[in-house]
Parts: structure tokens; C-alpha cells; sequence
């Protein structure tokens, strides 16, 4: 395991490995004016929510660490107390890329980087038409972070006065995350994308679980179970009693082998053949890995009791 202070590398080494390991970060395209009118375009990942009521969101615009120049962005929150923010995705990110040259103060990277504006009503500035979702806000606060120990670090808080979501990445009225193609950005050079096939539904809990500590030996044993399994075996308000009859309520007559049966998700066929051939060997293991097929398809209750006969045998 590598460890570092901030003394024991390079203020850039250091930067790029804090970067690496707080991601992925959402990016806020955010869109500025100054005070002779001109738009300001530009893309900011230390950014993100922190209260719904009021909405309030931040971001980081640093000063540049080998020029102390600050960025134009900043400059216009302060003396406007405005802007807009605008969520990226993967059809943005080369223009996206080029909005982020250092231009002169006073260039519109709308116009340099070829994105549309469009009509903001809270505030001056233009929304970024190609975004699915976008937020206008007003500055709160300031904070300058370590200026008296050469810090280059700003939080910048804003109030979110209205949102906009296109109803194009909508699914029954709510946002779908597979429809929004967002990315966002990791260390160095690197993106990720969010797409239909990485994004999973987990809900947080909203009882309190038995937790591990309550889980018996022989379960928290397991070679087979998986700390992912155990979470959900642990999220029970209390541990089901034993259930004689279940077993019949399982059996099915057209299961075909073990193996079979789990690769296509079906515990109930592998609990069938399981308990119809008592040659199968390491039988406990085997129960365990039905138990585990159940867990992944969300059969928590019919995992308890297949991990019951697992402790039966
Ligand atoms: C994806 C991405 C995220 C960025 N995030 C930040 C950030 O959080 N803070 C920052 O100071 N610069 C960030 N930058 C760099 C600024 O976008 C860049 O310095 C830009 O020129 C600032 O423009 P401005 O001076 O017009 O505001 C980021 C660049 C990219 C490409």
C-alpha cells in the first residue's frame, strides 16, 4: 500500500493521484458572463450537490498554480453573482475539451468550441442547449481555501434558482440514468461513460438490519458467499425461522443439470436437481451456491432457508 503527506511529492503528483481516487467526478459545464456582456463557457469536476432544500451546489475553480492567474469563470461569479450549469455527455466531451483552452479573458468558448445558447429565465447567462440537464444558480458565498499557506483552492457556493431536464432522457417522469450518456472525469487523462449496461438499482435501506454480527458462523464462513451476499442476508430485520414445508413449494420436475440451472438464474431448478441426486458431492457448498442465486435475484427469504438445509445436511 502506498501512502503520502502532501510534503512527500510534488504539488502535480499529488494533485493527479488525489484526482485519480476521487472519481468519478460529474462536470459542470458552467456558463458565466462578465461585465461588458461576454460569455465565459468552461468545464469544472470539483463540483458537486450539497443540500436539495435549498439547493445548493459547489464548485472549485482554482487559481493556477505556476501562473497565480485565476480563472475567468471565477472572476465573473464575483462580479455578476451568476451563472449557469450544465451536465456533459458523451456526445459533448471533444467540444467539451476545447472549451477548456485557456482562452484570452473576454472569449466565448460557445462560439469556440461550437455549442448552442440558449435563453436563460433566472439569470443572464445561456444555457447550453446540447445538455440534457441543466441548473441556473446565483453565488452564495466565496470561500478561498488556505490563501495565508499559498492555497489555490475556491469553493464557490451556489444557489440552484431553477433546473431544466429534457424529457427526452425521461422514463415514466423520472430522470433515467441510462438515457442521460453522462461522463465523468477520473485522474490524468481519463473519462468514464456511463452507460445503459453499467448502471444498477441498489436501495438504501429503510430498516434497520441484523448486520453482520448477528449472521451465524457457518453463513459469515462461507466459502462461497460473497461480502456483496452477505450484505443482503444481513439486511433482514430478523432472521426467518425455519420453514419445513418450503422445500416442496420449490421443486420443479423439468430442471435440467446444476450447472445449467444456475447460469440461468434459476435457483429453484438447481435446488431440484440438488435435492433429487444424492451423489452430488461437497453438498453444502452447493447449497450455498443456490443460496447465493437466490440472493441475486432478489430472493432473500429463499436464500435464508436454502442456507438452513445447507446446515441440515
Ligand atoms: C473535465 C475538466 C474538468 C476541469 N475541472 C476543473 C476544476 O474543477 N477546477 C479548475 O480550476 N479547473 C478545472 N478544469 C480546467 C478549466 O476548465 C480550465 O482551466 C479553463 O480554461 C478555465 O476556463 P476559464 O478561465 O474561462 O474559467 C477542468 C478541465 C476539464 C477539461
Amino acid at each position: 500500500m502506498l501512502s503520502y503527506e502532501p510534503s512527500d511529492i510534488s504539488h502535480k503528483d499529488f494533485h493527479q493521484i488525489l484526482l485519480s481516487g476521487v472519481a468519478p467526478r460529474p462536470i459542470a459545464f458552467v456558463s458565466t458572463i462578465d461585465a461588458n456582456g461576454n460569455c465565459n463557457l468552461s468545464p469544472f469536476s470539483f463540483f458537486n450537490a450539497y443540500a436539495s432544500k435549498p439547493p445548493v451546489v459547489a464548485i472549485g475553480p482554482a487559481i493556477a498554480a505556476a501562473t497565480g492567474k485565476v480563472k475567468d469563470t471565477w472572476k465573473n461569479i464575483m462580479e455578476t453573482k451568476e451563472c449557469t450549469i450544465n451536465a456533459v455527455t458523451y456526445s459533448m466531451v471533444e467540444q467539451m475539451n476545447l472549451a477548456s483552452t485557456d482562452y484570452e479573458y473576454g472569449i466565448d468558448e460557445f462560439v469556440k468550441a461550437g455549442f448552442h445558447k440558449k435563453q436563460s429565465t433566472a439569470v443572464k447567462p445561456p444555457l447550453v442547449e446540447e445538455s440534457p440537464f441543466s441548473m441556473e444558480c446565483s453565488l452564495i458565498n466565496n470561500i478561498e481555501l488556505f490563501r495565508e499557506e499559498g492555497g489555490n483552492g475556491n469553493i464557490m457556493l451556489l444557489r440552484v434558482l431553477r433546473l431544466h431536464v429534457k424529457e427526452s432522457v425521461l422514463t415514466d417522469g423520472k430522470i433515467d440514468p441510462r438515457k442521460m450518456d453522462f461522463v465523468a472525469r477520473m485522474g490524468y487523462k481519463w473519462y468514464s461513460r456511463v452507460t445503459p449496461e453499467s448502471c444498477f438499482e441498489c436501495a438504501q435501506p429503510r430498516v434497520k438490519g441484523i448486520g453482520f454480527d448477528a449472521l451465524p458462523q457457518y453463513i459469515i464462513e462461507s466459502t462461497v458467499l460473497t461480502g456483496s451476499d452477505l450484505a443482503k442476508l444481513a439486511g433482514v430485520t430478523a432472521i426467518p425461522g425455519v420453514d419445513n414445508d418450503w422445500l416442496q413449494t420449490q421443486i420443479v420436475s423439468t430442471a435440467d443439470s446444476f450447472e445449467i440451472e444456475l447460469q440461468t438464474n434459476n435457483p429453484a431448478g438447481a435446488l431440484s436437481v440438488l435435492t433429487q441426486n444424492s451423489n452430488l458431492n461437497n453438498r453444502s457448498n452447493l447449497y450455498h451456491r443456490v443460496a447465493q442465486s437466490y440472493l441475486t435475484v432478489g430472493q432473500i427469504q429463499e436464500a435464508w432457508q436454502t442456507l438452513f438445509l445447507a446446515e441440515r445436511k
